[in-house]
């Protein structure tokens, strides 16, 4: 498949993880990538990861890196000027801005018992307005997108069932909510913007149950949790950063045209009832 030929997707949080394999994902659909995240040590690894997956040389500094199909760029979306900076430079590196895939995020927060002011905006801050100030940046170039812009942004099933870590799952369902929000505002082909005429603009979010990803993997520890919650999932696995990556293509895609303001579970049926309420014996 070849669905993103020709198109630039911006992913932040692509050093590791989701954004890794979502980046991965859409550039062997033929996208032209910008890898965008805090840690860019690892993005100069992700850069060579996609760079010997297509077989050819790691990516260059300077001159020699013009050529490539991926562009890492340093992005921190706690921080405006960041933001901005980045997408400019992705602009000014491949002309457009068709996808924007919002990755960047994560889930230690405090709980609800050790209510603390400053933990809460930190977490929302990163979950929930850092998507909107990548949005807001990405617009203007998403509404010029020929093609028609797309924006994914990774949720959480937290944010549509309460499993706990409040702060989190409070900023992933305010995600859900901003995105079919911003379905309604900017579906309309003709919309004016800014004073001219623009193309539609689709809103979509993943929601992703137990992914095997560093959050997890890092000690004993966190892979005994991984162990323990795979009881827990109907198809008796957590999920790996390609299921999620499939997902985003899709939604990201043309194939999903018709479909915008809508959070997709990708949780291994987990959301789906109580597992054990019915047994294979039944
Ligand atoms: N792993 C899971 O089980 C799981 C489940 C549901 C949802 N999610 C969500 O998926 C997304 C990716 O999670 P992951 O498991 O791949 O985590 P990860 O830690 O492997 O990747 C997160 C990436 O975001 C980057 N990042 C962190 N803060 C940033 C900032 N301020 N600016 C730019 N980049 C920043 C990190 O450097 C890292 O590359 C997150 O939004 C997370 O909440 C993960």
């Amino acid at each position: 498949m070849h669905r993103f030929e020709g198109r630039v997707a911006f992913v932040t949080g692509a050093a590791h993880g989701i954004g890794r394999a979502t980046a991965l994902r859409l550039r062997s659909e033929g996208a032209s990538v910008v890898l965008a995240d805090v840690d860019e040590e690892n993005l100069a690894w992700v850069a060579n990861d996609v760079a010997h997956a297509e077989g050819g040389e790691p990516a260059g500094g300077g001159d020699d890196a013009r050529g490539a199909q991926v562009f890492p760029v340093r992005c921190d979306v706690t921080d405006r000027r960041s933001v901005s900076s980045a997408v400019a430079s992705a602009v000014d590196r491949f002309g457009a801005l068709d996808v924007l895939v919002n990755t960047a995020g994560g889930a230690n927060g405090p709980e609800f018992d050790d209510f603390d002011d400053d933990g809460w905006l930190r977490v929302a801050n990163l979950n929930l307005q850092g998507v909107v100030r990548c949005i807001d940046t990405a617009l203007p170039h998403l509404l010029a997108s020929s093609v028609g812009g797309s924006v994914v942004s990774i949720s959480s099933v937290n944010g549509l069932a309460a499993v706990g870590s409040m702060a989190y799952s409070a900023a992933k369902a305010g995600l859900e909510n901003l995105t079919r929000n911003l379905a309604v505002r900017y579906g309309r082909r003709t919309l004016r913007h800014a004073g001219s005429e623009h193309r539609s603009v689709r809103f979509n979010t993943v929601a992703p149950g137990t992914v095997r990803t560093r959050v997890w993997t890092t000690d004993e520890q966190g892979l005994d949790k991984l162990e323990n919650l795979r009881r827990m999932y109907p198809l008796d696995r957590v999920g790996e950063p390609e299921d999620i990556a499939a997902a985003v293509a899709f939604l990201a895609s043309d194939d999903a045209s018709w479909i915008t303001g809508v959070t997709l579970p990708v949780d291994g049926g987990l959301l789906t009832g109580p597992l054990g309420a019915i047994s294979p014996e039944d």
